[in-house]
């Protein structure tokens, strides 16, 4: 047995100093297959522990198997440290390392369609001498609907199912058309004011409603405001928005907050006879506007008799839709990186 402990230890010795030799990963191959081999010097140990006493066994067995598992861990570790070696010596010879060829598989990121398009219509309305104004979303009956000549129990209140909230008169915008009333009350004229943001109404989801959706809103006060000027304003803004020569066409409309009110249609900007986004008319409605009514000023503190101005207003995801020729207005809150990513 005291033989047997002196051959661990003299093993031991011998593969130490092999391992530190071993400088390549074949030179490392041949010491385990030396020692840690099937037929290997720490096998032939095991064969003569075989002989040996139950007693004896009992103390030289765990030797051998702390022998076994050293030489495991340090061979181990020495291959690692080999194949280390080699792959940077391999980076180190390959001296024209292409960083550009480098190509991270992942998406990369952008602002939301939302962001782009409020800011890109912001630029429009600044170009055209506009400020950008914000507004509440969370407003007063007065703010939404009082002000703007739509009293309680006016009809008009049917077309904005509105999401009423816990406070007593108080609800979410169902129009940007309250920036118009927060912005006058505060203000003297002249000005001209633009605004982007999201209105609420109680509305069933399908491809061109939501519940939730956005709206631009201009308004502009001065002395001798005219139905010219409105017209001249939308026709401009158009054009600036589909990027090429746009018609406009007017048509009555009724809006309580402006007299006259009238809708906005722009000639087709994708056909010349009739497609499927004019319904084969030449024609697309866009926008709601008119003169700002004499009680709306009034209301706010501007004498009508000496100003006046004319205010418009329509759905952004909605000339969204006609200029990107999107279908379904779901896509805008769907995080669907498939539809985000084309913009
Ligand atoms: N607020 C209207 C709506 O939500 C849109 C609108 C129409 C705004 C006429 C205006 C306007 O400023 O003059 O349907």
């Amino acid at each position: 047995m005291a033989q047997l402990i002196e051959k661990i230890s003299q093993i031991q010795a011998a593969l130490k100093s092999e391992l530190k030799q071993a400088s390549t990963l074949e030179n490392l191959e041949q010491v385990r297959i030396a020692f840690l081999g099937r037929n290997g010097s720490i096998a032939d140990l095991m064969t003569e522990l075989k002989a040996l006493s139950v007693e004896e066994k009992r103390v030289a067995g765990p030797k051998l198997n702390e022998l076994k598992q050293w030489a495991q861990q340090a061979y181990d570790e020495q291959k690692y440290a080999l194949e280390r070696e080699a792959a940077r010596a391999e980076q180190r010879s390959n001296k024209y390392f292409d960083v550009t060829a480098y190509k991270h598989n992942q998406f990369q990121g952008r602002l939301h369609l939302y962001t782009q398009f409020i800011a890109h219509l912001q630029d429009i309305f600044i170009s055209m001498g506009y400020e950008i104004v914000d507004g509440p979303e969370l407003e007063t009956d007065y703010h939404n609907f009082k002000a703007l000549n739509i009293p309680d129990n006016h009809p008009a209140r049917d077309m904005h199912d509105t999401f009423w909230v816990d406070v007593p008169g108080m609800l979410l915008r169902t129009h940007t058309s309250n920036v118009q009333v927060r912005e006058m009350e505060k203000r003297k004229p002249p000005f001209a004011l633009a605004s982007c943001g999201r209105v609420y109404r109680n509305e069933a989801l399908d491809a061109s409603h939501a519940f939730l959706f956005n709206q631009l809103e201009l308004i502009f006060v001065d002395k001798d405001v005219s139905l010219s000027n409105l017209i001249a304003t939308a026709k401009t803004f158009l054009q600036a928005l589909f990027e090429k020569e746009i018609k406009v066409r007017v048509r009555p409309g009724y809006f309580p907050f402006v007299e006259p009110g009238v809708e906005i249609d722009a000639s087709c900007p994708f056909c010349k006879h009739g497609c499927s986004i004019c319904k084969k008319t030449g024609w697309i409605e866009l926008l709601g506007a008119g003169l700002v009514h004499p009680n709306v000023l009034k209301c706010s503190g501007i004498d009508p008799d000496i100003y006046s101005g004319f205010a418009l207003g329509t759905g952004l995801e909605r000339i969204a839709m006609i200029k990107y020729g999107i279908t379904d207005i779901r896509f805008f809150h769907s995080y669907k990186n498939e539809f985000l990513s084309q913009f």
